[in-house]
């Protein structure tokens, strides 16, 4: 039986294919927001049973957060293990949806015709471009491959607490020859891609008190300390005007690009200007004396995620209030420590505290950078097949963002993770109306057949 049957067979029933995604579309599994705990069970549950529908036994393995999913095949071969994330992201603000972000359709674009739905990019459209191509291998073959393994998490999209404990006690049977994760996008959103960098991440929310409660802005203001304004002016110190982050010692550990991969990437062609403009800006942000795609790829990067405090609701209401709070992230590279560099953020805002001001943190999770070495001939096997699917050659590209389990995956089980992802630019993971291109969908789906097909 050749690959061109199971691609045959993939075309003919990707409508079917996209029935079963828009069902796990329906499933609200936001792991951050525990009034949607039951649906991460549900999402869990539904895969469960998509998997053994195609004779995969696999079962729902309980952790303190959300449940993962597990299935094993046997078969001859490498032993491939596949990473896919089933929780998504909050869909605030709804006002901004054009459709009910857990009731997804297709619908027809200038661009061609989306998926349009919370997850169906980010990640369960990317999660079921794996699973689709192994039913239509298995349809086609009457099995799978090779030796596989399925891992779906349900906490990605909130750092992935119980993950580093699973892999650890369940270490011997997730180990496996290549990891492959399905959670990244393409270049310039046409180029077919091999992830081999990742940002780390490092999140702390911090609260700021003055007075001990609440006061009158005309009674006290100018005299009492606004907790506002410390937050402010510390926020504000964190970057200095060349758009470095002045934490001290946090660009330890930050490499400088080799010679060879800068010219890679030059040879990418990335268009700033398209990047930027498709979002409604001009002017590149980060530091003045790096190119664009160095700032996103290989540069650690500081933003403020959310700041509150005081009266923010409708009206105006004159108050000093007692308390101010922000959220803020660090993206890694290199060798960057994310525990020194809590330690000296910790410190930094202290010392910036004027008197009778205090300051506490909550830590939201810390993770290095990784790097993927591309030198087991399964990359090269998997770059020329993405090339034949795609029609452009595939690119070994960088990415702004972070999977932590891929570094888990190294350092726990010495199991090299490759990053292949059908994402686009215009995607908004994340964002109000999210959508996954049905080209990314069905071409993804060929893709892995594709990838399986070189690698078995
Ligand atoms: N799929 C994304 C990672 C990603 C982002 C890939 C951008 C390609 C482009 C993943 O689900 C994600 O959002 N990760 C979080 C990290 C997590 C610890 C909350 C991120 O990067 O913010
Ligand atoms: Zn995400």
């Amino acid at each position: 039986m050749t690959l061109d049957a199971v691609l045959a067979r993939i075309d003919a029933d990707l409508p079917q294919a996209t029935g079963r995604l828009l069902e796990l579309l329906r499933i609200p599994s936001i792991s951050t927001d525990p009034a949607f705990k039951d649906h991460c069970q549900i999402a869990a549950h539904w895969l469960v049973a998509d998997l053994q529908s195609l004779g995969v036994p696999a079962e729902k393995r309980e952790t303190p957060g959300h449940p993962m999913v597990v299935g094993h095949v046997e078969g001859d071969g490498p032993h491939l293990l596949f990473y896919g994330h089933y929780d998504v992201q909050p869909v605030d603000p709804l006002e901004l949806w054009d459709r009910d972000p857990f009731d997804p359709q297709i619908e027809d674009t200038a661009k061609g015709p989306v998926i349009r739905g919370r997850g169906s990019s980010d990640d369960k459209g990317q999660l079921m471009t794996f699973v689709e191509a192994c039913r239509a291998w298995k349809a086609e073959h009457g099995t799978l491959p090779c030796r596989i393994t399925f891992f779906f998490e349900g906490e990605e999209e909130s750092g992935s607490p119980s993950l580093v404990p699973f892999m650890e006690e369940n270490a011997a049977e997730l180990k496996s020859d290549l990891a492959l994760i399905c959670d990244t996008g393409m270049f310039e959103s046409r180029v077919p891609s091999i992830v081999t960098m990742l940002r780390g991440l490092l999140g702390e929310e911090l609260t700021i008190t003055a007075p001990d409660k609440d006061l009158h802005s005309g009674m006290y203001g100018g005299v009492a300390m606004n907790p506002i304004r410390v937050l402010s002016k510390v926020l504000a110190s964190l970057h200095d005007d060349a758009g470095r982050i002045t934490v001290p010692g946090f660009y330890d550990g930050v490499p400088e690009l080799p010679d060879d991969i800068r010219s890679q990437w030059q040879g990418l062609a990335f268009d700033h200007g398209t990047f930027l403009g498709d979002v409604g800006l001009s002017a590149p942000a980060g530091e003045t004396d790096r190119t664009p795609i160095e700032m996103i790829w290989s540069r650690p990067t500081c933003d403020v995620n959310g700041i509150w405090g005081g009266h923010t609701g409708d009206g105006f209401k004159t108050v000093l209030p007692s308390k101010a709070h922000a959220k803020v992230s660090f993206r890694l590279v290199g060798d960057q420590d994310p525990l020194k560099i809590r330690q000296s953020f910790r410190q930094m805002v202290r010392d910036a505290l004027p008197p009778d001001c205090e300051v506490e943190f909550k830590d939201h999770g810390a993770g290095q950078a990784s790097v993927t070495e591309t030198t087991d001939p399964a990359f090269e096997a998997a770059r020329t097949a993405l090339s034949n699917e795609w029609g452009i050659p595939a690119a070994y590209v960088g990415c702004g963002g972070s999977i932590p389990i891929a570094g888990h995956f190294q350092d726990i089980l010495g199991t090299t993770p490759m990053l292949v992802g059908f994402g686009k630019d215009d995607d908004q993971i994340h964002s109000p109306n999210e959508k996954y291109d049905m080209e990314s969908f069905h071409k993804g789906i060929r893709s892995w057949a594709r990838i399986l097909d070189a690698l078995t």
